[in-house]
């Protein structure tokens, strides 16, 4: 973990209230694992939380990255308003997904909701790069919140389901599941109630989860981000630090 002032490169918005941000600088050299985020600090004198972003995108060779976000108060608000100057960014932070366990030819599943998508397009490019076959399946409120469906389907097979029926199936996002070949590997990020479902669903492969949790530190020091553990309720986990990605079944949704 490293803080620096990073350098704005670009802001550009993706639908109502979805914003991805180019950050550039020295700090993308310790960014290598996906689902690991950035704390990030509004430059505001009134605003001193930093904010938990996720990183999507991690390009080494012009040492950028992009991060998306939608606009949900008064910091995010203020960072929409960014097209140049710096942002104070600490980070990477978190444990992100594992897949080292995972060869070439096999099959990874990859499921994300709304704002919970974005960290998985890094995870799925160095799935494919690695030979892993992907396959996304994302869900979304409306076919006007959606984003990055193109990019994501240069990397594999994507299928979406829109709340209303906007888009691809309607309904929730479990109306994907029986319509995919079992994976070797599930790996997923989303609001707690799509979490659950694809941990009640894929009950006989290796899941990976990556929870959404209020945070303050973002480094373990102030248990603002705290989660029950399945096998023992009267313990937890700090999000920020042991996670924010987990195996299934450890930690009560
Ligand atoms: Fe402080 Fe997790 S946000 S311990």
């Amino acid at each position: 973990m490293k803080q620096e002032m990073m350098t704005i490169v670009n802001q550009i918005q993706l639908a109502p209230h979805i914003y991805e941000l180019t950050l550039k600088g020295a700090l993308t050299a310790e960014m290598s694992v996906p689902g690991q985020f950035l704390h990030i600090r509004i430059p505001s004198a009134d605003l001193l939380m930093r904010r938990p972003i996720s990183i999507h995108e991690i390009d080494h060779n012009r040492q950028t990255c992009k991060i998306i976000y939608r606009v949900e108060g008064q910091g995010t608000a203020q960072m929409a308003e960014l097209t140049t100057g710096t942002l104070d960014v600490l980070g990477p932070l978190g444990h992100g997904f594992e897949f080292e366990h995972l060869v070439k030819g096999q099959q990874a599943l990859i499921v994300g909701g709304g704002i919970g998508i974005p960290p998985l397009y890094e995870l799925s490019k160095q799935l494919v790069a690695k030979g892993i076959q992907v396959t996304h399946l994302f869900g979304f409120a409306t076919k006007e919140v959606m984003y990055h469906l193109d990019k994501f389907s240069q990397l594999g097979k994507t299928l979406v389901a829109t709340d209303d029926g906007s888009f691809g199936e309607k309904g929730l996002i479990s109306v994907l599941f029986d319509q995919v070949t079992p994976p070797d590997s599930v790996f997923s990020c989303g609001n707690n109630g799509l979490l659950k479902s694809v941990e009640s669903y894929f009950t006989h492969t290796e899941v990976q989860l990556s929870l959404e949790a209020r945070m303050a530190c973002g480094i373990g020091a102030c248990y603002a981000c705290v989660c029950p553990k399945v096998a023992d309720p009267q313990k937890s986990v700090k999000v920020c630090d042991e996670g924010p990605v987990f195996q299934a079944g450890m930690v009560q949704l």
